[in-house]
C-alpha cells in the first residue's frame, strides 16, 4: 500500500507524516509532494518517497498519484494568499488530484478541509449532516474554496472519498495559538473557538484514512473543550483588553463542530481533550 500525502511542509502536514509513517505496517509505503526539493530532504531521511512540483500542474498530478492506493490532501492555500490562489489550490487542484487519482486507480481520497465551511452557526454543535450556510465574519474564498472541493470530490463517481473536517489547529511548537489573537482581540470575551492538537488531527486522519466502508463520509475532527477569547489571551500570557468585555457574540454557535460520529464510528477520543490538558503535558 503506497499513500500519497500533500502539504506536507506546512503546519497540519509535517507533523502528520512522522505518524503516518510511524504506523507502517510491512509493506507499506508513504509518499510525499514537496514544492522545493531541499524542504522534502526530511521527508526521504523519514524513509518517504518525495515527488517534487506544484499541485496545479497536472504533470505533477500524474507523477504523484502513479501507483499509488490513498491519498491524503492536505495541501491548502489560505496563509496571505490572493483569492485566486486560494480557489486556484483548495478547490481546482483538488479536484485535479481528486480525477488524477480516479484514473490511476487510487482508492481512497482523504480531503482535509475544514470546519469553516458550515459558515453560520445553528444554535448548537454543528453535525456533519448541517447544510452549509454561508455567512458570518470569516466567510470567504477559503472556506468557500474547501466546501466546493468537498462537493466535487464527493461528487466523482468511483472515487472513495472521505473529508475530514479541521478546528483551529495547535500544539507541537505551532506558532497558530499565538496567532489567535490577531482575531480573538477583536472578539466578545465569551466568543469561542473550538480547538484541536495536532496528536489528535493526525489521530483523527489515521482513524478516517483506514477505516474501511466509509466511502462519502465526512468527520469533524476537534478537541472536547472550545476556548474564549479570554482564555486564548490568558494562554498567550497577554492581558485581556477591557473591549472585549464591551462587545457581544454575533453567533455563539459559530464553527462549534460535534465530535459525536467520528467518536462512535471511528473510536475517535482526543488524547488532549482541552487545550488546559496540552499545556499541563508540555505539548503546546
Ligand atoms: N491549521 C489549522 O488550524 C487548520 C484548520 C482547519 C483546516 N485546516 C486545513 O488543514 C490543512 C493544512 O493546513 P496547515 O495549517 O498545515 O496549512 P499551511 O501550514 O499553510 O500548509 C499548507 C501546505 O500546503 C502546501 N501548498 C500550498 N499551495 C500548494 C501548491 N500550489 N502546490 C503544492 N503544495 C501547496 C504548502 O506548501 P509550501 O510549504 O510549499 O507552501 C504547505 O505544505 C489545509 O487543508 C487546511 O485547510 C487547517
Amino acid at each position: 500500500m503506497l499513500t500519497l500525502v500533500t502539504g506536507v511542509t506546512g503546519q497540519v502536514g509535517r507533523r502528520f507524516v512522522p505518524r503516518l509513517l510511524a504506523q507502517r505496517r510491512p509493506g507499506e509505503r508513504v509518499r510525499v509532494l514537496v514544492r522545493d526539493e531541499a524542504r522534502g530532504e526530511r521527508f526521504a531521511e523519514l524513509g518517504a518517497e518525495v515527488v517534487l512540483g506544484d499541485l496545479r500542474d497536472t504533470e505533477t498530478l500524474g507523477k504523484a498519484v502513479a501507483g499509488v492506493d490513498a491519498v491524503v490532501n492536505v495541501a491548502a492555500a489560505f496563509r496571505g494568499v490572493p483569492d485566486e490562489e486560494a480557489w486556484a489550490v483548495n478547490r481546482d487542484a483538488a479536484v485535479e488530484l481528486g480525477r488524477a487519482a480516479l484514473a490511476s486507480g487510487v482508492r481512497r481520497f482523504v480531503q482535509v478541509s475544514t470546519g469553516l465551511v458550515y459558515g453560520l452557526g445553528r444554535g448548537r454543535p454543528l453535525t456533519e449532516e448541517d447544510e452549509i450556510r454561508p455567512g458570518g465574519a470569516m466567510w470567504g474564498a477559503y472556506g468557500e474554496s474547501k466546501a466546493a472541493a468537498e462537493r466535487e470530490l464527493l461528487a466523482l463517481d468511483g472515487l472513495d472519498v472521505r473529508v475530514a473536517r479541521l478546528p483551529f489547529v495547535y500544539g507541537e511548537g505551532d506558532p497558530h495559538l499565538a496567532q489567535s489573537l490577531m482575531w480573538a482581540a477583536n472578539w466578545a470575551a465569551a466568543q469561542r473557538l473550538q480547538m484541536g492538537h495536532h496528536a489528535d488531527v493526525a489521530q483523527g486522519l489515521l482513524r478516517i484514512l483506514h477505516a474501511p466502508g466509509i466511502a462519502g463520509r465526512i468527520y469533524n475532527i476537534a478537541d472536547d473543550a472550545p476556548v474564549t477569547a479570554v482564555e486564548l489571551h490568558q494562554l498567550n500570557g497577554v492581558e485581556v483588553p477591557a473591549a472585549l468585555y464591551d462587545r457581544t457574540d454575533p453567533d455563539p454557535w459559530f464553527v462549534i463542530t460535534s465530535t459525536d460520529r467520528i467518536r462512535r464510528e471511528l473510536g475517535y477520543r482526543p488524547l488532549y481533550p482541552s487545550v488546559y490538558a496540552a499545556r499541563d503535558a508540555g505539548a503546546l
